[in-house]
């Protein structure tokens, strides 16, 4: 799944309605270089998901937003070693909720098979979104509601 993005709020507002397929256990994995938006992505899920305004954990490793689903927001980018996430007990952040880790290329193999993967690239002014992992869920979503509305 690919998406344009042509600002800050339409990358944004692309956070907000992805988030609404997410589910407690879920890990998305963020990938792109400094300044692709992988922060103003996660700004839309959290405020989806939890109604507060993410900022950047640059200075900590995580970030935890309290929400009807607990957000948990991992910035790597001034992660020395694996052994150091390895360290911080994960696994039991993944059943309080979701997961959301920024530069996740550090850890790639240490993360389960089904991680939803989002990549973002700068292109001049505007953002090229990769989703992975998402669209089986997303179409099953879909089909549901209108089974629904019915
Ligand atoms: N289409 C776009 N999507 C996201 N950010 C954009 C876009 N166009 C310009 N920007 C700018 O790029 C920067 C992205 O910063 P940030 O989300 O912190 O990136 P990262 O977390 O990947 O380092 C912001 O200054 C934002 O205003
Ligand atoms: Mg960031």
């Amino acid at each position: 799944m690919i998406t344009i993005t042509s600002s800050a709020k339409e990358t944004e507002k692309m956070g907000r309605e992805i988030a609404r397929h997410f589910k407690r256990g879920d890990i998305v994995a963020f990938t792109g270089e400094l300044g692709s938006g992988k922060t103003t992505m996660i700004k839309g899920i959290v405020k989806h998901l939890t109604g507060c305004e993410a900022t950047s954990p640059s200075f900590v490793l995580i970030n935890e937003y309290q929400g009807k689903i607990p957000v948990f927001h991992f910035d790597l980018y001034r992660l020395r070693c694996k052994i150091e996430i390895e360290t911080i007990g994960w696994e039991e952040y993944l059943d309080k909720g979701i997961v959301l880790i920024e530069w996740a290329d550090k850890i790639t193999e240490i993360l389960p098979k089904d991680t939803i993967f989002i990549n973002l690239s700068i292109i001049n002014d505007k953002r090229k979104i990769t989703i992975k992992g998402l669209e089986r869920r997303i179409k099953n979503d879909k089909q549901r509601k209108s089974i629904k509305s019915t």
